[in-house]
């Protein structure tokens, strides 16, 4: 199994430019089975997520080319309806096809995503807006089972215990623009993917209104056609980055990062006292003083990002003073304070929030990344720690990071990847 060896110390400098967004794509390949044409997606980062949604689609029988981050998608009037366990476990985004399967084929079997290392990943919105719109819903040996004969616009509210939901959210949307009449969400969540996903569809001749606010209505039409899409660049990705740079005490221009995907955390680095400067397609970080504390809360878009919280948490655990963060989306997020503490840290949890009390210095440890983001936080920790961290199950970091190891080395880091 692949590792990650990062020496720590190098401040960094440079630029580097951020890839497509893995969270858009994923529900946008979806939506290329709500029409029989060829689609063109551009901007489509490499990633083990990608790779299985692409398979995924083949399964269904449709036809995939994937080359330089250029994505040809044709379903054609393709026979399946079925997402198989072995596909879905790795993935749980792999759900965003159940709106397409019931909408274009009136019938879907997705295997249930099952557990997660973030905790439990409920999937009661998703199944209440499809059952809304007509569908039929039963979960039988490890599958959801749906089907219909027309589906048919309705008001349907979103909200769940932890707000909106961005795949439900998807899911509906998706299931929506072939339903007979129109679909208005109400709670929809207004996270920059559902904007893009919506783009596309209207791009395919789809009718939907304020994606990007919770009221998200929905026209249904008869049939959509192939077109072109660049998918918006990742702003996990490029916060990932910001990041870097301010842990470091470097200065880094992040290419592509954009400021009105990324307000909450350029909020957090300016408060805690990082320079940024700001230009249209372009994030500049410096930061030469001191780390200020800052109290972080996890919350829907336009909110503080879940998939931030860990990088987070490794640059405040050198702050000066006591952070506090906490995790409203989900409460169990924190598999990666176990191992920062291992590096030196000082976190201490009280239920879904991590009381992080600065220290001088990290040093370098052997750690396990759990997830996607723990990796990038174990890495971020890494490039500061004394001495040498070695990250072990790095294949989480494939699923979401394009080359971040190459990316990370351009900037003046010493890290590399090894097989062993
Ligand atoms: N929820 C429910 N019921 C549902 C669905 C969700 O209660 O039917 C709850 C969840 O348990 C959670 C909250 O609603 O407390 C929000 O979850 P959401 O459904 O928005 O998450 P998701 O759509 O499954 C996407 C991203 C995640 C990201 C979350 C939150 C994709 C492919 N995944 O997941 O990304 O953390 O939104 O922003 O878009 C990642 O990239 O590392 C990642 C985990």
């Amino acid at each position: 199994m692949d590792k990650i060896i990062v020496r720590g110390g190098n401040s960094l400098q440079g630029e580097v430019k951020v890839s497509g967004a893995k969270n858009s794509v994923l529900p946008v390949l979806s939506a290329t089975l709500l029409t029989p044409q060829k689609c063109i997606i551009e901007n489509v980062p490499d990633l083990r997520d990608v790779r299985t949604m692409i398979e995924i689609l083949r399964h269904l029988g449709v036809n995939v080319n994937f080359e330089n981050g250029r994505l040809e998608v044709e379903s054609g009037e393709f026979a399946g309806y079925q997402a198989p366990y072995d596909l879905v476990c790795t993935m749980r985004a792999s759900i965003c096809v159940l709106g397409s399967l019931l909408a274009r084929k009136g019938r879907a079997e997705v295997s249930l995503p099952g557990g997660c290392v973030i905790g439990t990943r409920p999937i009661d919105l998703h199944l209440k807006g499809l059952k809304a719109l007509g569908a039929e819903v039963n979960i039988e040996h490890g599958y959801i089972k749906a089907n219909c004969k027309k589906l048919r616009g309705t008001r349907i509210y979103l909200g769940g215990p932890f707000g909106s939901s961005v795949l439900a959210t998807a899911n509906v949307i998706l299931a929506a623009v072939l339903a007979e009449g129109e679909t208005v969400i109400e709670s929809a969540a207004c996270e920059p993917e559902i904007v893009d996903l919506a783009e596309f569809i209207n791009k395919m001749g789809g009718e939907i209104e304020g994606a990007g606010t919770p009221v998200v209505k929905i026209k249904g039409v008869n049939e959509l056609k192939g077109t072109t899409h660049a998918v918006i660049p990742d702003r996990i990705e490029a916060g990932t980055y910001l990041v870097a740079g301010a842990i470091t005490a470097g200065d880094v221009k992040v290419k592509g990062a954009r400021y009105d995907h990324l307000g909450a955390v350029i909020d957090g680095l300016i408060v805690s006292g990082a320079e940024l400067e700001i230009k249209e397609d372009e994030i500049r970080v410096r930061r030469d003083g001191k780390i200020s504390a800052l109290e972080v809360t996890t919350l829907p878009y336009p909110g503080f990002p879940t998939d931030m919280q860990a990088q987070f948490m490794s640059y405040l655990s050198l702050a000066d003073g006591i952070s506090i963060i906490t995790e409203k989306i989900f409460p169990e997020r924190f598999m990666h304070v176990g191992e920062l503490n291992r590096m030196g840290a000082d976190i201490t949890l009280e239920g879904s929030t991590a009381v992080v009390k600065g220290v001088e210095k990290l040093s370098g440890a052997e750690v396990m990344a759990s997830d996607l983001r723990a990796s990038a936080a174990l890495i971020l920790a890494g490039l500061v720690a004394e001495g040498e961290t070695v990250v072990s199950r790095v294949y989480h970091l494939d699923r979401g990071y394009q080359n971040m190891v190459e990316k990370l080395r351009s900037l003046g880091a010493d890290i590399q990847r090894i097989n062993n």
